[in-house]
């Protein structure tokens, strides 16, 4: 029997391949899933199967990711409990998806993951693997009672003990996720929210705000229909406008947020994230909506798109519910298409101007000095009209007080 393991390269993982064979004679097949990590990926074939793997896939998810995943997010700009921008919850299905398609191929029976028992990971791989495979066997090793390995230092003896032996450290670091829309840090001092980050340790993507050059820069982007189409006048494809701005965002300290969310499986948990280019783009994409959609449709966008970044974070991303909400939002990105510039500088995206052909702001109407469309006299029945509840139960209260 053939069982598809998730694997990163990294020491978890690794370690769980000799773990697979010998708790469960599974010939093991590693899907190494690249959503733009951007991590050495050679020597990665070697080393799964020194390490005991059959096979080892190494899939380039980036285009996918960033067009199907990414790209409707940003369009709901979803946003976790007002602050993450969810690179790796919307990673997880992408990844989950690609396993369920190779263990189909291979006909395996069963999917490993590496996640462990107190996150979101799980929930978000097995939520998406059951919705797409319901007959695929889940392994999670660090749930699983015969995984008896505690610590890294552990790990490395057991691997040693299989007849691995891999460049891996002992010494800890943060507990990181990375691709191409962000990277996650949790752990070591942030466990503590008292404590202050320790950005010069921490940072990967760029620069704090204080590091950021004197400086600042200007930044073009263009949407068509809600998809972003070019930076700085050139044209490109999703994933490649993502790293531009990851770059740019970057170097000027953008996108750092530190929060302590509220984890699916209760726990409350501190995390500082880089999302320098999402960050970029999420604003400039509210800025053209701003101008083109219509109050009401904003109003109620806006609680679907809150409702999205739920779904989202929960790991439902296979379910009829996120299906509907993307495509209320799609209805939405009709006309939304345009420029936006921005300056960036130490942290801070300031406006430098949004363009679009299906703008609705009308300049003849908002000016305070012109205007023949719109009559000041019109305002008046209006608002008699509008605030009459107001009245009606103020003359109420004033009726009873005088009883
Ligand atoms: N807390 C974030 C989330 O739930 C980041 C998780 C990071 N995952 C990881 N395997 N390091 O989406
Ligand atoms: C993990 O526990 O595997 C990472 C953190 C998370 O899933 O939230």
């Amino acid at each position: 029997e053939k069982v598809i393991l998730a694997y990163s390269g990294g020491l978890d993982t690794t370690a769980i391949i000799p773990w697979l064979k010998e708790n469960f004679d599974y010939e093991v097949i590693c899907v190494c899933a690249d959503c733009g990590q951007e991590e050495e990926l050679n020597g990665l074939d070697e080393r799964a199967k020194s390490c005991g793997a059959s096979k080892l896939y190494i899939e380039d998810l980036t285009d996918t990711f960033a067009e199907d995943y990414i790209v409707p997010c940003v369009q709901a700009h979803a946003v976790y409990e007002d602050k993450y921008l969810l690179g790796t919850s919307m990673a997880r299905p992408a990844i989950a998806k690609r396993l369920v398609e190779i263990a189909r191929k291979e006909g395996a029976s069963a999917i490993c993951h590496g996640a462990t028992g107190k996150g979101n990971d799980q929930v978000r791989f097995e939520l998406a693997i059951k919705a797409l495979a319901p007959d695929i066997k889940i392994i999670a090793p660090w749930r699983n009672d015969k995984w008896t390995l505690k610590s890294r230092e552990d790990e490395i003896e057991y691997c040693r003990q299989h007849g691995i032996n891999l460049p891996f450290s002992a010494d800890n670091s943060y507990s990181r996720d990375r691709n191409l829309w962000h990277i996650s840090h949790e752990g070591l001092e942030l466990e503590d929210p008292a404590n202050e980050p320790n950005y010069k340790h921490l940072l990967v993507l760029g620069n704090s705000p204080e590091e950021a050059p004197d400086e600042g820069e200007y930044v073009t982007m263009t949407f068509e229909k809600g998809v972003p189409t070019s930076v700085n006048g050139e044209k490109m494809k999703v994933a490649d406008i993502i790293r531009t701005l990851n770059k740019l965002g970057g170097k000027h300290g953008i996108g750092i947020i530190d929060i302590v969310e509220n984890r699916v499986v209760g726990m409350k948990s501190r995390g500082v994230y880089e999302t320098p280019g999402g960050t970029i783009l999420m604003e400039a994409h509210q800025q053209l909506e701003e101008l083109i959609l219509d109050r009401d449709t904003y109003a109620v966008k806006k609680n679907i798109g809150n409702k999205l970044a739920d779904v989202v974070y929960e790991g439902k991303w296979f379910t009829p519910l996120r299906e509907a909400l993307q495509a209320f939002v799609e209805s939405t990105q009709q006309y939304v298409t345009g420029e936006v510039k921005f300056k960036l500088y130490k942290g801070n995206i300031i406006k430098a101007g949004t363009t679009s052909p299906y703008s609705l702001y009308n300049e003849s109407i908002a000016s305070f000095t012109t205007g023949d469309m719109y009559d000041h006299h019109d305002a008046e029945g209006f608002i008699n009209l509008y605030g009459l509840s107001c009245k009606i139960r103020a003359m109420k209260h004033k009726e009873l007080e005088n009883k």
